[in-house]
């Protein structure tokens, strides 16, 4: 397979005993056929020296950001340049700093400016990997779409014997080739993502929602975009940032969500359904805001909204259809029922009184089941990971459709 053929890689190289793996990382890129472009920090080259890197890619090794010639902003070109950026070895410092936004060298302003994915491969003394702050930091670029490869259990630099040690140059080649692979799934497609709660409104001040915060939603649209398909997000409001290039609509209610589906659904080839579109809505918005003087009681009269995915389960076609459905019991025979009416060919279901599934959290717990019948339960695992999971079976969805036509 040709996955490395003619990509451009930057390799970021920092400060760890296992930078003298770098060369054998840049021989393997490469032999495949890849570009590397070295990217050096200051501490790396306390380890290995810039010629050997500069020697076995036969790239120029980019050490400053200030390399005497600033027509070439060289952060700036070698990010667009950038097919995948990979921090190999990664210390806990550049991961510390990537997760805090700093830019203050030539690698660290390269990530902040790149679109390219990331992938990076820590290597450090077991004790410095599992300080809670490493790991925090760990935490919060995995749901920020950074990708990690190891790193693995075997003897350290320090004579200890733990997890820290650097994956291996082959593994991580592989890594890379897995996730260049993986871009051209959904290559032109197209797909709207819907994500968030919906806003229902009681007056001008007070609505109706609930603690959909999301982020399952917005996984889903980033893992589709890094695989080649042209993403439409429709969310509802949330306190988290989309991800970059997609096609991002905030909306309020359910109708207006429902509105925007249907303008965009003729030109896609599949809706997946992630908000937590609300069932009812007031009857009435109060015009102004509602004074609680003279009030001992309100009562609040709610009327049915639409049913999205139902109604677009019935004009659907072709097209692919997956909806959620978070449960509080008889996950299966719910989902089943959903499944049918809604004439989804996937659904994916989630206990919501199981601890860290459903709204809020990092991680979820779900069944998939899809419309052959067949179920699947996939354990605890961060959402990004379960939006790889489900993209793995609409990429399977349409490999059969494609091969019963
Ligand atoms: O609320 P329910 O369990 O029926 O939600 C199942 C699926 O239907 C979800 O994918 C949700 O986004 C969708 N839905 C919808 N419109 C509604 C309610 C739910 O599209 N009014």
């Amino acid at each position: 397979m040709d996955e490395l053929k003619n990509k451009n890689i930057i390799l970021g190289v920092t400060g760890s005993i296992a930078a003298y793996k770098a060369p054998e990382i840049i021989r393997l890129l490469v032999r495949e056929g890849a570009y590397v472009y070295p990217v050096m920090t200051r501490s790396a080259t306390y380890f290995i020296h810039p010629l050997t890197l500069q020697s076995v890619s036969r790239e120029k090794v980019t050490l400053s950001l200030f390399n005497g010639d600033e027509r070439d902003i060289r952060h700036i070109s070698l990010s667009a340049l950038a097919d995948i950026l990979l921090i190999a070895p990664a210390t806990a410092n550049i991961i510390g700093k990537i997760a805090a936004g700093i830019a203050d060298d030539i690698l660290t302003t390269t990530v902040v400016a790149t679109r390219a994915p990331v992938v990076i491969a820590p290597a450090m003394n077991e004790r410095m990997y599992e300080n809670p702050v490493v790991q925090q930091n760990i935490a919060r670029l995995k749901s920020t779409g950074y990708r990690f490869i190891g790193p693995e259990e075997g003897r350290l630099a320090c004579q200890d014997k733990g997890k820290g040690r650097m994956s291996e140059p082959a593994t991580i080649v592989g890594f890379l080739k897995k996730i260049f692979s993986k871009m051209e799934d959904f290559k032109g497609k197209s797909f709207i993502v819907t994500a968030g709660p919906t806003r229902e409104p009681i007056d001008v001040v007070r609505f109706i929602s609930n603690y959909s915060s999301g982020k399952m939603g917005f996984a889903i649209a980033r893992e589709m975009r890094d695989r080649g398909a042209k993403v439409i997000l429709i969310s509802g409001p949330t306190f988290i940032k989309p991800p970059e290039g997609v096609d991002f609509f905030v909306v309020e209610t359910a109708r207006q969500m429902e509105e925007k589906v249907k303008e965009y659904f003729d030109r896609v080839d599949g809706l997946i359904m992630t908000a937590a579109v609300c069932d009812f809505r007031p009857v009435q918005s109060f015009k102004g805001k509602m004074k609680k003087e003279s009030k001992e009681r309100v009562v609040l009269e709610l009327v049915r909204n639409p049913d999205i995915l139902e109604e677009i389960g019935r004009v659907k076609g072709e097209k692919i259809l997956i909806g959620f459905c978070a449960e509080a019991e008889n996950i299966l025979q719910e989902a089943r029922q959903k499944l049918k009416k809604k004439n989804l060919d996937l659904i994916v279901a989630n206990d919501v009184t199981e601890k860290g599934a459903g709204f809020e959290v990092d991680t979820n717990k779900v069944f998939l089941l899809n419309s052959k019948g067949e179920v699947k339960s996939l354990p605890l695992m961060s959402k990004r990971k379960v939006a790889e999971v489900i993209c793995d079976h609409i990429k399977q969805i349409l490999e059969e459709r494609q091969a019963n036509k």
